[in-house]
């Protein structure tokens, strides 16, 4: 079984109100998407890692990896597009013919550990998709464009949606094309394999595996990681 990973980092993260995008902003001294790099590489069943970066940013990326390499694995950098569908779109179609699986994962998630990766390869092989999720654990209120709030949403069946979210690579690559075709935008890959009729099956994730999205993220990043709550790897 041939596995690959597409990780995206070619977002700006206008949220961090920072000068460079998210993926580059150092964590305990070292580029996020580093971190995230070096997690995905602990899998013992990933075999090759597509990066989607920003052109700009293509010679930054090359001198960072430089620094702070050589990883386990095989990569390769492609560039990237306006909104995170169109990023996996185009890594997906730089993935190696015989690729069976693909793993697609954030960039801004440095805390994946190797074992839910793992998971999620097992189960795709098995169902086609999977989605590492964790159960909503606050209740979920819907709220009108007023800011009142309408209803209580039951939450025994809801989970919040974590990446990676693993595929055969024909199905997701399918769901793309279509998606692409037909102009229909959704927020996760799972989504497109909802749309396109495809079944994708849950893995329990952990919290830990949170998206980094703004600064009091970083901060919450640095402070599991000097209690030891969280773990990231040399
Ligand atoms: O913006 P958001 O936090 O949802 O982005 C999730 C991931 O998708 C990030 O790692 C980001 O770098 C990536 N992304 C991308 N291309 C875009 C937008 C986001 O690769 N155009």
């Amino acid at each position: 079984m041939v596995v690959h990973a597409v990780v995206v980092a070619a977002g700006k993260g206008e949220r961090m109100g920072a000068a460079l995008p998210k993926p580059f902003l150092p964590l305990a001294g070292v580029p996020l998407f580093v971190h995230t790099l070096r997690s995905l590489t602990r899998s013992t069943l990933l075999q090759k890692i597509v990066l989607v970066i920003a052109a700009e940013y293509e010679p930054l990326c090359r001198q960072l990896l430089e620094q702070h390499g050589p990883l386990r694995l095989p990569m390769l950098l492609v560039h990237g597009g306006q909104e995170r569908q169109d990023s996996v779109r185009l890594g997906l179609a730089a993935l190696d013919p015989d690729c069976d699986i693909v793993v697609i994962h954030d960039a801004a998630r440095p805390f994946i550990e190797a074992e839910i990766i793992d998971a999620s390869i097992k189960s795709a092989a098995e169902h086609g998709g999977a989605l590492v999720a964790v159960p909503a654990r606050d209740t979920i209120k819907r709220v009108n464009p007023q800011g009142g709030v309408v209803e209580t949403v039951p939450r025994h069946d809801l989970w919040l949606a974590q990446t990676p979210q693993t595929f055969r690579v024909a199905l997701i690559r399918e769901a793309h094309a279509r998606a692409h075709t037909q102009g229909i935008t959704v927020t996760d890959d799972v989504a497109l394999l909802e749309w396109a009729g495809g079944t994708v099956a849950i893995v329990p994730g952990d919290g830990r595996n949170f998206k980094l999205t703004t600064p009091e993220d970083v901060a919450l990043a640095e402070a599991l990681l000097k209690m030891g709550t969280a773990r990231l790897h040399p």
